[in-house]
């Protein structure tokens, strides 16, 4: 199926690894030139020369380093797509995860810095996006979440609490920027990403696993599909939802995660 990206501009943040370079990756597949995103400049760089091959020459690939912390950051993002290509049609929003970690252990800082990261990070994108998403034919935001905000997930209180005000955020901005902006949530259970890597690791240090290899076993064995999920499985949602394809599809969170979740909707 053509999604009809050829030649459209999108920003995908967080991008330089895990989900959203995957949400890039899939993009830019479709013909679709990408502004990527993260703090490290070389993990940055290795990642826009790795999507500009898969692109063969068929789309551009543009790296901007910046902190989602920074609002000066996010407002030089949005306006990169716009210098550089004179539009911005898709807003792809990720960031990294908060701490893990049962309640009692977090403070007030950790709550103030998840909240930056990963609701005013949104809150700012959305903002600063959304009169040239809606130029130009209209646009598409995906934000990509978690599963979390559909069911708690043990020692993740910061996501489980936080996340759910990215998808009161979104499913207002499917009325309030409608008919020229449709916005939808993805929300992943576990792919295997770098966060996944870094979360088992921490599992392991709390004695939890004895080995990456039991911790990946065993996050697998909990889902009916018997394995996490590839990145791209993810992506390429991201990619339909960003496509005309999708059209009637607005303010819908999309549960990716295998089958795993007990919720019946
Ligand atoms: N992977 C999963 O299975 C899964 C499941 C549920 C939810 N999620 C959520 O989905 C989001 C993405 O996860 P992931 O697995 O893709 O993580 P990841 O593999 O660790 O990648 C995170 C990306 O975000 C960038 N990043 C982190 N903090 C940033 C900041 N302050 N400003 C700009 N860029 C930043 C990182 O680059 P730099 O470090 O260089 O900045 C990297 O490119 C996270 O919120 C995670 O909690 C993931």
């Amino acid at each position: 199926m053509d999604l009809e990206l050829d030649g459209n501009v999108a920003l995908v943040t967080a991008s330089s690894r895990g989900l959203g370079n995957a949400s890039a990756r899939a993009l830019v597949r479709e013909g679709a030139n990408v502004v990527i995103n993260g703090r490290d400049e070389t993990t940055l760089e290795e990642a826009a020369a790795d999507l500009r091959e898969e692109a063969a020459g068929e789309a551009e690939v543009v790296a901007v380093p910046g902190d989602l912390t920074s609002a000066d950051d996010i407002e030089t993002l949005v306006e990169t797509p716009i210098d550089r290509f004179g539009r911005l049609d898709h807003l792809v929003t990720s960031a990294g995860g908060p701490p893990s970690g049962p309640f009692l252990e977090t403070d007030d800082e950790d709550w103030y810095d998840a909240y930056d990261l990963l609701v005013m990070s949104v809150v700012r994108l959305c903002r600063a996006a959304a009169e040239p998403l809606a130029a130009d034919g209209g646009g598409t935001i995906v934000n990509i979440t978690s599963r979390s905000v559909k069911e708690a997930i043990d020692s993740l209180v910061l996501s489980n609490s936080v996340r759910m005000s990215v998808i009161g955020l979104e499913k207002t901005l499917s009325l309030e920027l409608a008919p020229d902006v449709r916005a939808n949530a993805v929300l992943p259970g576990s792919h295997e990403t770098s966060r996944i890597r870094d979360l088992i690791e921490q599992a392991i240090e709390r004695g939890e696993y004895d080995s990456y290899e039991e911790g990946l076993a065993d996050w697998g064995a909990s889902n009916p599909l018997e394995r996490i999920g590839d990145p791209m499985e993810l992506g390429n949602t991201v990619a339909f939802l960003s496509s005309p394809k999708s059209g009637y599809i607005n303010g819908q969170s999309i549960v990716i995660d295998g089958g795993s979740g007990g919720s019946n909707l």
